[in-house]
């Protein structure tokens, strides 16, 4: 047989300590949940095949879709991280390979070449077993790893520990390479006489290790990354490295970003040259944003598509949308799902879009709401345009044509259509279509009383 590998990853257990009605693997990190971090850094290594041991709401994360080639293990009850492995014992006997890669699912700031030494030193020796150790300033939590006069080893977890032994300070990682007939003979040994009633997949070190095989424990220099995530604190200690780790390779690409602590940029981001970040940003989901922008402060951007030259200035919002070339968005500026601003248009103080098209050069300065609205090219919306949308049952669509001019404080009753070139004088209530190049006016003509103020004081 060859010397190829799968990769068995363990995801079954409740994870009582996070709190959550959710399983901890499907809660989010940047933007990714913490099993598919996990499969982006395994599949990189290059395995054969890759296995999850679902348990604990597996047809959720059986549901979600990973993208990539997976087969799923399940554990019925969870009990213990060798019965986890257990579970896969079909699977494992059926591989085509020698070895077997496991792989706690709680360890998703791991990177693939942090873990490729140890595939490595596990091939070249021909070990039974290989597992990454790593020291670390504050263990707490984690196995840890006894070594006797005899060079045999073992991990004795953290509940079983002596006052002594709590004070070493290199752990388990949690990352395993087996070769699959050593493990299948050695599991079935492992017991759950312990103070955890659990079968403990870390037993098996000492039981190969006492059998003599050989077992090998590889340190890794990148102790930092070490964190398992079993609560929620290390969930957020955990994003924190992976947010630093983001903002450190966007600035090794060619982006300014200012303020490290306030920036929070989600893994699948893409941000290209010479674009400055100014500090309070947050942008998620698969946001990509072009050249030369200049984003923030205070700016909030969500799935949104962004071209080059763009300014998106203070406290400005944008969800699910596309901002062309050279556009200039905020300050205080809110774009909601489906609005698209086309090249060198500029949207102002206190201006609101959902699901419209505002076209080239086009102009909205402040105070306006623009919903279900295509809008041309070089319009001007004056301050405080209102497209009245909602009927209070259905939505309906407002159409405005290149080069119109509104007038401020106009309300567009929809389905409503302004023909091109149309001017709209100021306050005007449009509820009916304007001709193109018309004048429309809507409002009630204004009359005066001369003298009326000083008749009223005289009564
Ligand atoms: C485990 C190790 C510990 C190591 C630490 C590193 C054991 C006994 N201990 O402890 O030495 O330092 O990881 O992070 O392995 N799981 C199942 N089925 C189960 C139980 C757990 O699939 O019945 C899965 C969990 O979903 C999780 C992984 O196995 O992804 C590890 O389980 P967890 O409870 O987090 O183990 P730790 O206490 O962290
Ligand atoms: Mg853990």
């Amino acid at each position: 047989m060859s010397q190829e590998f799968v990769a068995l990853i363990l995801a079954a257990g409740k994870a009582t300590r996070f709190k959550s009605k959710k399983n901890k693997v499907l809660h989010l990190l940047l933007g990714k949940p913490m099993i598919q971090q996990v499969l982006d850094c395994v599949f990189k290594l290059g395995p054969k095949k890759v296995y999850i041991v679902v348990g604990h709401q597996r047809d959720i994360i059986e549901k979600q879709s990973f993208a990539k080639d997976i087969t799923f293990v399940t554990q019925e009850e969870q009990l213990g991280t060798a019965h986890a492995v257990l579970a896969a014992k079909e699977a494992l006997k059926q591989a085509e390979a020698d070895n077997v890669f496991i792989m706690n699912g709680d360890l998703p700031i791991i990177r693939p070449e942090t873990l490729k030494p140890l595939l490595d030193i596990h091939k070249k020796e021909r070990n039974a077993l290989t597992f990454l150790t790593a020291d670390m300033d504050d263990p707490s939590g984690f196995g840890r790893i006894i070594r006797d006069d005899k060079g045999r080893i073992k991990v004795v977890e953290e509940k079983e520990l002596t006052p002594s032994q709590k004070a070493i300070k290199e752990a388990n990682v949690g990352i395993y390479v087996f070769k699959i007939n050593e493990l299948l003979q050695a599991l079935p040994k492992i017991s759950n006489k312990n103070k955890k009633g659990e079968y403990y997949l870390t037993d098996i070190i000492e039981i190969l290790s006492f059998q003599g095989k050989k077992v090998r424990s590889c340190k890794t220099p990148y102790g930092k990354e070490i964190v398992g995530i079993n609560d929620r604190f290390e969930l957020a200690q955990a994003v924190d490295i992976l947010r630093k780790r983001k903002i450190k390779s966007l600035a090794e690409e060619g982006v300014t970003i200012y303020d490290i602590s306030s920036t929070w940029i989600d893994l699948d981001v893409k941000i290209g040259r010479d674009t400055v970040i100014y500090s309070s940003v947050v942008i998620e989901g698969e946001t990509v944003i072009g050249s030369n922008c200049q984003i923030g402060p205070f700016v909030h951007i969500i799935s949104s598509k962004i071209g080059n030259n763009v300014r998106v200035l203070t406290s400005s919002m944008i969800e699910e949308s596309t901002v062309e070339d050279e556009v200039q968005i905020g300050p205080f500026t809110h774009m909601r799902p489906k609005t698209i601003l086309r090249q060198g248009s500029k949207v102002g103080n206190f201006v609101e879009m959902k699901n419209t098209v505002f076209g080239r050069k086009s102009k909205a300065g402040h105070v306006s709401y623009l919903g279900d609205s295509e809008i041309g090219d070089m319009v001007n919306i004056g301050a405080g345009t209102i497209t009245c949308n909602y009927d209070g049952v259905k939505k309906h669509k407002t159409l405005i044509e290149n080069g119109v001019f509104v007038g401020s404080g106009t309300e567009l009753v929809a389905p409503v259509k302004v023909g091109k070139d149309a001017y709209i004088g100021a306050g005007s209530t449009i509820t009916k279509d304007v001709s193109p190049e018309a004048l429309a006016l809507a409002r009630s003509r204004q009359t005066e009383k001369p003298g009326w103020v000083r008749r009223k004081r005289k009564k």
